[in-house]
């Protein structure tokens, strides 16, 4: 198993305003699998993922990652954990805006044991041209790839994606979506993809839908399409 929540629960503010965000997630995501997350917006997609990550943390609950218990780990260990086993793409990109292309993309080189290939990755993404731009001479799909790429040249084992494409134009969100989909098969990679895009759902093993900071539904799919054939994005 990849990844295995169990009754995460997550509160913000104080007395009053106090109110409950995830009342008692549990998931279970098996390894290699592409897993996407809908929901409402202020569902609280993003801080679920966030507490996966290791960003933020629960109240209560327990989360494994391959085995291993983060939710109770020292600061230190947690960001040992995260930069061996963990990618992270965020909706706005977070680019290193007074460093090119590929400087972005070798200061997570440098974090880990065992990189991929820097010029590999860069040819995958379809970076080759835009290598040596920096990231506000770049269109919004080109600096999500590159975010990607940055997420990827750890070899991370578990990618979280928040909103991939949901800043992007349908012919863009197709490419980032076809591109997951060749990392996912090359790879092996498990992918967690909170999106506002229900079309996504087609494409991925599993469907995790979030209400009110609960699980409304959890299924795999059994009729896989591919990104190519996702009809509207
Ligand atoms: N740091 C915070 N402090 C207080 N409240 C927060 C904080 N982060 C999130 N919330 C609240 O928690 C709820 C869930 O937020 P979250 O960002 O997880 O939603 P989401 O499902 O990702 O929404 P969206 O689809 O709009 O991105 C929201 O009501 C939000 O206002
Ligand atoms: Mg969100």
């Amino acid at each position: 198993m990849c990844l295995e929540v169990k009754d995460l629960k997550k509160s913000y503010g104080q007395g009053e305003s106090r109110s409950q965000v995830l009342k008692g997630i549990s998931v279970k995501i098996e390894e290699g699998r592409m897993c996407v997350i809908l929901g409402p917006s202020g569902s609280g997609k993003s801080t679920l993922l966030n507490i996966i990550g290791g960003l933020e943390e629960a109240d209560a609950g327990e989360i494994q990652v391959f085995g291993t218990q983060i939710d109770k780990m020292k600061p230190r260990e947690l960001l040992e954990y995260r930069r061996k086993n963990l990618g992270f793409v965020f909706q706005f990109y977070n680019l290193i805006p007074n460093l090119t292309v590929k400087e972005n993309i070798q200061v997570c080189q440098y974090l880990s044991g065992e990189p991929l290939e820097l010029e590999e990755l860069i040819q995958t993404l379809g970076l080759s041209e835009h290598r040596d731009k920096m990231p506000s001479q770049l269109s919004g799909g080109q600096q999500q790839r590159c975010a990607i790429a940055r997420a990827l040249v750890k070899n991370p084992k578990l990618l979280l994606c928040d909103e991939p494409t949901g800043a992007l134009d349908s012919v863009t969100s197709r490419e980032i979506l076809t591109l997951l989909e060749t990392i996912n098969k090359t790879y092996g990679t498990t992918m967690l993809i909170v999106t506002h895009n229900t079309a996504i759902k087609d494409m991925v093993h599993q469907v995790i839908k979030i209400r009110d900071g609960q699980i409304a539904e959890d299924r795999v799919n059994l009729n896989r399409i591919s990104a190519a054939e996702l009809e509207e994005l």
